[in-house]
């Protein structure tokens, strides 16, 4: 079965073909950067508007890359929540109408679903059961994954998601947005031993975090030291060493707990901040020491993307699960409610 995918949540637009039998066969993904920049975050009007101009050429970008026409597709997976409910209705829209005009069968896929299964476009892929760690711009959470749509929550941020952190961090350092991979570029000219920030919510049980009173932290540091000190870009990249490694080690401290407390040898990361290198390190070795794997996607799909819907979406597809004529966006959506497909 060969669907496709897109994707329009939030900033990025993605469209994607994926095949059950020759895998990936085309992705493209618009990013909205520049058009937000200069508001220091997203404009969500402005992101629908954009996701309007760019989804149709993207969808013929990818066609022609693949070699298909509307013939050769079998389904259309479309991103129904959680995002901006106006980011939604475009892709959803269009999802559907060329579902009905192609007569084949649509789905809304859960855009954190996708993130969680997006390491199994790779090879090697993770097999189930795992713990996954979906780390994004709006959600922290560990997740024990028996299988596509078997998922129970085992701890969630309780504040700013890490995604969130960072670029919050990153505006307080003076950085452009989007501030994740900005603060991690700085960070690698950062001395690891001059500051060492807290690891919120580690000294107690349980797998729920805080990443919040880590920017208030940031901000203190950053207006004792820039006052004393010379040389403000060291102190400004040792600030963001900082942060990041408290970050990382706190993400850390609760994947090991999380693996242990699952019995599982399998880590899964996805989401935008997965694509952070020292946090891939981190995790590689830690897993590496309790005697399993840590899995993530190339970086391009860490990020949103068209390709982990189009994957989501022919998982549940091909096993027969689909919607009706109607359709509709869900800007909160928990993803523990999806229902468990029986080929998992
Ligand atoms: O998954 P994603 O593309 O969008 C959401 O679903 O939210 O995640 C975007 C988030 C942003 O907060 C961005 O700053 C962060 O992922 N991010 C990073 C890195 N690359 C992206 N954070 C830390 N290090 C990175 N290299
Ligand atoms: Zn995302």
């Amino acid at each position: 079965m060969r669907v496709l995918g897109i994707e329009t949540s939030c900033d990025e637009t993605g469209v994607a073909i994926y095949d059950g039998e020759r895998g990936l066969l085309a992705h493209a993904v618009y990013s909205q950067v520049n058009l937000h920049a200069a508001y220091g975050g997203v404009v969500p009007e402005l992101a629908s508007r954009d996701h309007v101009r760019k989804l149709l050429p993207l969808l013929h970008q990818v066609m022609d890359e693949a070699g298909l026409t509307r013939d050769d597709i079998h389904g259309v997976a479309y991103t129904a929540g959680p995002g901006l409910i106006g980011a939604l209705l475009v892709g959803a829209g269009l999802g559907r109408s060329l579902a009905w005009t192609w007569g084949v069968p649509a789905l809304g896929v859960h855009h954190m679903e996708g993130h969680l299964l997006a390491p199994m476009l790779e090879d090697p892929a993770p097999a189930f059961p795992f713990v996954a760690l979906l780390v994004s711009g709006g959600h922290t959470q560990l997740v024990e994954v028996g299988g596509v749509g078997v998922y129970r929550l085992l701890g969630e941020s309780v504040d700013d998601a890490a995604g969130e952190a960072f670029d919050k961090t990153a505006k307080i350092l003076g950085l452009p947005y989007p501030g994740g991979p900005a603060l991690a570029q700085l960070a690698e000219s950062g001395d690891p031993a001059r500051y060492r920030f807290p690891r919120p919510m580690t000294d107690r049980p349980g797998l729920d975090f805080s990443f919040s009173g880590l920017k208030t932290y940031t901000l203190n540091a950053l207006r004792d030291e820039l006052a004393a000190r010379d040389d403000q870009d060291q102190t400004r990249a040792d600030i963001a060493r900082a942060f990041e490694e408290a970050v990382v080690d706190t993400l850390l401290i609760k994947c090991r707990r999380a693996v242990r407390e699952a019995g599982v040898k399998t880590l899964v990361l996805a989401g935008g901040v997965s694509a952070n290198k020292r946090l891939r390190a981190r995790m590689d070795e830690m897993m590496a020491a309790e005697g399993g794997r840590a899995f993530y996607p190339r970086p391009a799909l860490c990020t949103d993307n068209g390709a982990m819907i189009a994957f989501a979406g022919h998982q549940r597809l091909a096993a027969g699960q689909h919607e009706g004529l109607a359709f509709s966006a869900r800007p909160r959506w928990p993803m523990e409610t999806l229902p468990a497909i029986a080929s998992a």
